[in-house]
C-alpha cells in the first residue's frame, strides 16, 4: 500500500495544473507544517529562530519546471535577495536552489547568465550555494553545468542520489574539484533501469558514497532523516579519524526537528533546509510520498 502511495504522490508531484492552482491560491492544506512561509521576511524569521537554537540553515526559494525566460530571471532575482537578505543580518545560512527554476529546461547559456548572477552575490556575502538534484533526465544537464561554474567559483555545491546505480561512480569523478557535496537517498519517481527499486538497496548505497566520499577527504553533507544512516556516519567517521568539521547532518525543515536539536547538542553540525515562496506544491507532494502518514496533515488542512 505504501508504495502504491508513494507512486500516487509522485505522479501528483509534477502535475502543472495543481501547481499553477497552487500558486495562485497560497499555501494549503497543512503544507505550511513544511513550508516557512510564501514571503522572504517568513524565511527570515524562521532562520533566526533555527540559529538561536544553534541549528544552521539552507534556505530554498521554491520554484522548479519553469519554461519562460523572463521568470526564470526574476527568479534568480529573488535568489540575489535572499542571499543580500542573509548576509545583511549575518545569518548562519547557505542557499539552495533548483536549475529547472532558473531556465535548465530553455536554454544552458539562460541558466548560466542566472547562476552566474547568484554566485556573484554569494561571493560578496560568503553565502555558499548548493544546486538541488532533480530527476534523471536532467542530471548530466545539471553536473555539466556544476562543473562549469565550479571552475571559477569555489562556494558552490551540489547533491548526489543515493538511488542511482550510477552515483559512486559520479562521486569519484567529482572527486577532482574537492566539492562540498550533500549526498541523499533521492526523491524523484525514476525507472529501475537508473535507479534501485529496493529502499534495502538504496540504503546500502548511501552508505557507500558516504565512506567514499569522507574517505576522499571532502566535507560531506549527510542529508537523510534515517537513523541508521546517522549512526553509519557517526561511527564510520569515528573509526577513521574523520573531525567533526569535515562532515555536518541535514534535514528538511518541520520534520524530526527533536532529533535536529539532539544532533546539534551532541556536537554535530546540524543544518535544516528551509524551503520558502509560492511554488510549494511539488516540494510538498514529494515530502507525502517520503511519508504517506503525513497524509494526516492534509486531512487536517483541508478542514482548517
Ligand atoms: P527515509 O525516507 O528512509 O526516512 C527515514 C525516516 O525519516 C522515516 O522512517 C521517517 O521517520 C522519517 N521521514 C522521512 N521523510 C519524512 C517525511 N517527509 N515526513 C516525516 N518523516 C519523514 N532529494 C533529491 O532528490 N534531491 C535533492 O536535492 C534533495 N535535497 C535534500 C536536502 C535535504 C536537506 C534533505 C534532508 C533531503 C533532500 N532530498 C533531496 C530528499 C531525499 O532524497 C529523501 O527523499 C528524503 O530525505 C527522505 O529520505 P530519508 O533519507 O530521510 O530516509
Amino acid at each position: 500500500m505504501e508504495k502504491v502511495m508513494r507512486k500516487f504522490f509522485l505522479f501528483l508531484s509534477d502535475n502543472k495544473f495543481f501547481t499553477k492552482m497552487a500558486r495562485k491560491y497560497g499555501l494549503k492544506f497543512g503544507a505550511g507544517r513544511f513550508v516557512a512561509g510564501e514571503e522572504i521576511n517568513d524565511a527570515k524569521t524562521t532562520i533566526q529562530g533555527l540559529n538561536e537554537k544553534g541549528l544552521s540553515v539552507t534556505l530554498d526559494f521554491l520554484g522548479e519546471f519553469v519554461s519562460e525566460s523572463d521568470e526564470a530571471r526574476s527568479r534568480a532575482d529573488e535568489c540575489v535577495n535572499a542571499i543580500q537578505m542573509i548576509g545583511e543580518n549575518q545569518l548562519d545560512s547557505q542557499l539552495s536552489l533548483k536549475l529547472t527554476s532558473l531556465g535548465l529546461d530553455i536554454s544552458e547559456d539562460l541558466v548560466l547568465e542566472n547562476m552566474e548572477k547568484i554566485l556573484e552575490a554569494g561571493k560578496k556575502h560568503d553565502v555558499f550555494v548548493t544546486i538541488d538534484m532533480e530527476d534523471y533526465a536532467r542530471l548530466q544537464k545539471t553536473l555539466d553545468i556544476f562543473e562549469k561554474l565550479k571552475q571559477n567559483y569555489d562556494g558552490i555545491g551540489t547533491v548526489m542520489q543515493a538511488y542511482l546505480y550510477r552515483v559512486s561512480d559520479d562521486v569519484e569523478k567529482l572527486d577532482q574539484y574537492s566539492p562540498n557535496l550533500r549526498l541523499v537517498k533521492g526523491a524523484y519517481k525514476e525507472s529501475s533501469e537508473v535507479a534501485f527499486p529496493e529502499k534495502k538497496d538504496t540504503d546500502e548505497n548511501f552508505k557507500k558514497i558516504i565512506a567514499q566520499h569522507l574517505q576522499n577527504g571532502n566535507y560531506t553533507a549527510v542529508a537523510t532523516h534515517d537513523d541508521a544512516i546517522i549512526e553509519f556516519t557517526k561511527k564510520f567517521a569515528e573509526e577513521h579519524d574523520i573531525p567533526r568539521d569535515k562532515f555536518e547532518f541535514q534535514m528538511l525543515y518541520g520534520i524530526r526537528n527533536e532529533r535536529q536539536d539532539e544532533l546539534s547538542k551532541e556536537g554535530y553540525k546540524m543544518r535544516v533546509y528551509v524551503p520558502y515562496g509560492n511554488d510549494w506544491y511539488g516540494y510538498f507532494m514529494r515530502r507525502l510520498a517520503e511519508r504517506p502518514a503525513n497524509v494526516g496533515f492534509v486531512v487536517k488542512g483541508i478542514f482548517k
